[in-house]
């Protein structure tokens, strides 16, 4: 693949645009500090499970506007390479503007749905993906596709929400979204939302199926630390797209009272020194074998 220093906008792209994503865009952007300092640590430990290095060239899956690129490009630095992908274009323009600001060149940006990355044989030293994976309905679709992106012995690793039970915050607030648009209920591991790959097992299994080795999936604790449950709330009402999208299509005063309520039910979580919502993640880490294994 050509090492570029230009940014591809994906605008020819044949992936249309998420509607739902790039509606969150902007709020999920305007609120990188907090999402920097909540999910600091386990980015650390992604990089690190991804063995990206100096000079590495690094496939970044479901990018968003670009946080973690930001990481990934500043360890790889000058002689490595990254490509951004995302199923949204105004996340991607956000991840081009943010590179753009912090001097990193060495990035290229892709409109691409996970499950249709098209990057077979690209040779990727390895491959993340933070807070993506889960919101694909076809989860082994991403990951087969993503192993073909890497070299024989290249790293994906990979941050998921775990189960419900660990993630009340979560369920707390898709439940009462659910209650006021009137939809019932979903399972919790229903694909392509949320918690989808928390179920037990699941991840492991399809880091499997899709032809990795050396799999390993731990838990992470990554409580959310703000000063009160309508900070959090203000965030998940800016940038939540799947908390968004189910109360959408609501009048703007029965939006208001699903929040307020929200705000309310998440006082549970107030401690002493402000608001902690808890919250696990998986971190998981596989290895492309070498070709003709698989
Ligand atoms: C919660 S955000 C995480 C963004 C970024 N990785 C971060 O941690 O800041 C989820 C991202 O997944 C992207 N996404 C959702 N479904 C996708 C798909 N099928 N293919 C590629 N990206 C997808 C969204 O557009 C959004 O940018």
């Amino acid at each position: 693949m050509m090492r570029s220093t230009t940014v591809d906008t994906g605008l020819r792209s044949a992936t249309p645009s998420s509607p739902v994503w790039d509606k969150g865009a902007d709020g999920w952007n305007n609120h990188a500090t907090l999402i920097r300092s909540w999910l600091h640590d386990v980015t650390a430990a992604m990089l690190d499970a991804a063995g990206v290095a100096p000079g590495s060239r690094v496939l970044d899956i479901a990018a968003g506007a670009g946080d973690q690129t930001l990481d990934v490009a500043r360890r790889v630095g000058p002689q490595g390479y990254v490509l951004a992908t995302d199923i949204s274009a105004r996340m991607l323009a956000l991840a081009q503007e943010n590179l753009r600001a912090a001097g990193l060149q060495h990035v290229d940006t892709r409109l691409a749905d996970a499950q249709a990355l098209g990057l077979a044989g690209s040779d990727f030293d390895a491959a993340v993906c933070r807070l993506g994976l889960m919101f694909c309905p076809d989860p082994l679709a991403a990951l087969t596709g993503t192993r073909q992106a890497l070299k024989p012995g290249g790293r994906l690793a990979a941050v998921v929400f775990s189960q419900p039970q660990h993630n009340p915050c979560l369920t707390l607030m898709m439940a009462t979204a659910l209650q006021h648009a009137g939809v019932p209920a979903k399972q919790p591991f229903e694909p392509g939302t949320l918690l989808s790959l928390g179920k037990p097992g699941l991840l492991a299994q399809l880091l499997d199926d899709a032809g990795f080795v050396g799999v390993d999936v731990q838990p992470v604790s990554a409580p959310f630390c703000v000063p009160s449950s309508q900070h959090y709330v203000d965030f998940v009402r800016a940038s939540g797209s799947p908390v968004m999208a189910i109360l959408a299509s609501l009048p703007v005063q029965a939006q208001k009272d699903a929040w307020d309520e929200m705000v309310q039910r998440l006082n549970v979580f107030t401690t002493p020194a402000g608001w902690v919502g808890p919250n696990e993640l998986l971190l998981c880490a596989a290895v492309a074998p070498a070709v003709g294994s698989v």
